[in-house]
C-alpha cells in the first residue's frame, strides 16, 4: 500500500486494520462547545482513561465500495454512519483518496449509555484508519481528528492523566497533552452501571441545549481554567484529597447547568444519587474515594487502589445498581 499526499491511494483491500481504545472518564469535565463543526470545546478538561473498558476497531478500505459502512456490536449502524463518515473524511482528505471503508466495532460494556463508547469509538478509528490509509501523523494529529469525531475522544488517544485545553493564543486551537502515566499515580476506578439503556439526551445535544438555555452557562465557561489549574497542580501533586473536591465540584457543576437548563435535563437516576451519598459517606469514614458522573445514570468512583474492593462492595449493595466494574488507568489507543 502506498500513500502520501502527492501520490495516489491504493487500498489494500486484503487488510483490515484493527485499533484499541480504552473510554476516558472527565474528572474536570468539558460541557459545551465554542463550534459545534470540529467539536471545539468551550472550556479545557481533564480526565483520566480507563482500562477495562474497551473498544476495539477494524478498518478496511476498499475501491469498490460506493459508500461507508458501519457495523457496530454484531449490527449495521446507519444512525452513527454520517458522523463516522466525516470524521474518515478527515482521513482521506489528509491521504488524498475518496475510497470508502468498512469499519466494524466492538464495546467490552454499555454503548451510549454515559461510559464514554463515543470516545473509544472515535479513537480507535482514526488509529485503525490512519493505518489502513498509511499516515504518517504525530499522536496530536491523531487527537485532532478523532476531536473532530467526538470531543471527548481526543483524550482516549493517550493514556493516564489527559488534559485538553484551549491555547492562550488562539483560543479555537485545541491542545490535547498527557500529564501523568497510569503507574505514575495508579488510581482505580470503580464503575457503578445502574441501567444499560442508551441515554435519552446525548452528550452533543445535552450540552448545546445547556449552552443556548441555562443561565448559569457562562460563568461555568468563565470558573473553568481556574479549575483546571486546580486540578492539574492536584495531579502533578498526587494530592488525593485536593482532586477530590475539585473533580467532584465540576461535576456537581455541570449537572447544575444542566438541571438549569429548559427544559431542565435529569441524567441521574434515584441510584445514582444514593451511589453519591454512600461515596461522600465512605470518604467521611476515611477512605479515599470521590464521585464524578457523565451524561447519564452510571456513577464512577475515583478510589486509591487500597480501597477499590471495599467501594466496589458498598456500591454494589445499592438498590438499583446493576454491577460494578473495578478498573486501573489505561494506556492510549493501539493498533492491535
Ligand atoms: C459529560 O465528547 O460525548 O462526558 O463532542 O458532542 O461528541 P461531543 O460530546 P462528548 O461529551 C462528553 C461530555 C462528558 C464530559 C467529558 O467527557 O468531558
Amino acid at each position: 500500500m502506498v500513500t502520501s499526499n502527492n501520490t495516489t491511494f491504493i487500498p489494500d483491500i486484503a487488510h483490515s486494520f484493527k485499533a484499541q481504545a480504552q473510554p476516558n472518564i472527565a474528572l474536570i469535565k468539558y460541557w459545551g462547545k465554542q463550534n459545534i463543526p470540529g467539536n471545539v470545546p468551550a472550556v479545557g478538561s481533564l480526565s483520566i482513561t480507563l482500562e477495562a473498558l474497551r473498544t476495539e476497531t477494524v478498518v478496511r478500505f476498499d475501491t469498490e465500495m460506493s459508500a461507508d459502512a458501519f457495523v457496530l456490536n454484531g449490527a449495521s449502524n446507519p444512525i452513527g454512519l454520517p458522523r463516522l463518515s466525516r470524521c474518515l473524511d478527515l482521513l482521506r482528505h489528509e491521504a488524498g483518496t475518496h475510497c470508502r471503508a468498512y469499519v466494524e466495532s466492538e464495546n467490552n460494556f454499555p454503548t451510549a449509555a454515559g461510559l464514554a463508547s463515543s470516545a473509544s469509538g472515535f479513537a480507535a478509528l482514526v488509529i485503525a484508519a490512519g493505518k489502513a490509509l498509511g499516515l504518517q501523523a504525530t499522536r496530536s494529529r491523531y487527537a485532532q481528528w478523532a476531536r473532530e469525531g467526538s470531543g471527548s475522544a481526543a483524550r482516549s488517544i493517550y493514556g493516564g492523566f489527559v488534559e485538553m485545553y484551549l491555547s492562550k493564543n488562539e483560543k479555537t486551537d485545541v491542545i490535547t497533552e498527557p500529564i501523568l502515566n497510569p503507574e505514575e499515580w495508579p488510581l482505580e476506578v470503580v464503575v457503578a452501571i445502574t441501567s444499560t439503556d442508551v441515554k435519552s439526551v446525548s452528550s452533543s445535544a445535552g450540552m448545546e441545549h445547556t449552552r443556548l438555555t441555562s443561565p448559569y452557562y457562562s460563568h461555568w465557561v468563565k470558573a473553568q481554567d481556574e479549575d483546571l489549574h486546580d486540578a492539574r497542580e492536584a495531579v502533578l501533586a498526587r494530592d488525593f484529597e485536593r482532586l477530590s473536591i475539585i473533580s467532584e465540584q465540576s461535576c456537581l457543576k455541570m449537572h447544575g447547568l444542566a438541571l438549569a437548563s429548559r427544559p431542565g435535563l435529569i441524567y441521574w437516576s434515584a441510584a445514582t444519587v444514593a451511589c453519591l451519598h454512600a461515596i461522600r459517606e465512605m470518604r467521611a469514614h476515611g477512605h479515599p474515594v470521590f464521585f464524578t458522573v457523565d451524561a447519564g445514570p452510571q456513577v464512577k468512583a475515583i478510589c486509591e487502589r487500597q480501597a477499590a474492593a471495599e467501594v466496589a462492595r458498598t456500591l454494589e449493595s445499592i438498590n438499583g445498581v446493576q454491577k460494578t466494574i473495578i478498573s486501573r488507568l489505561g494506556h492510549g489507543a493501539r493498533l492491535v
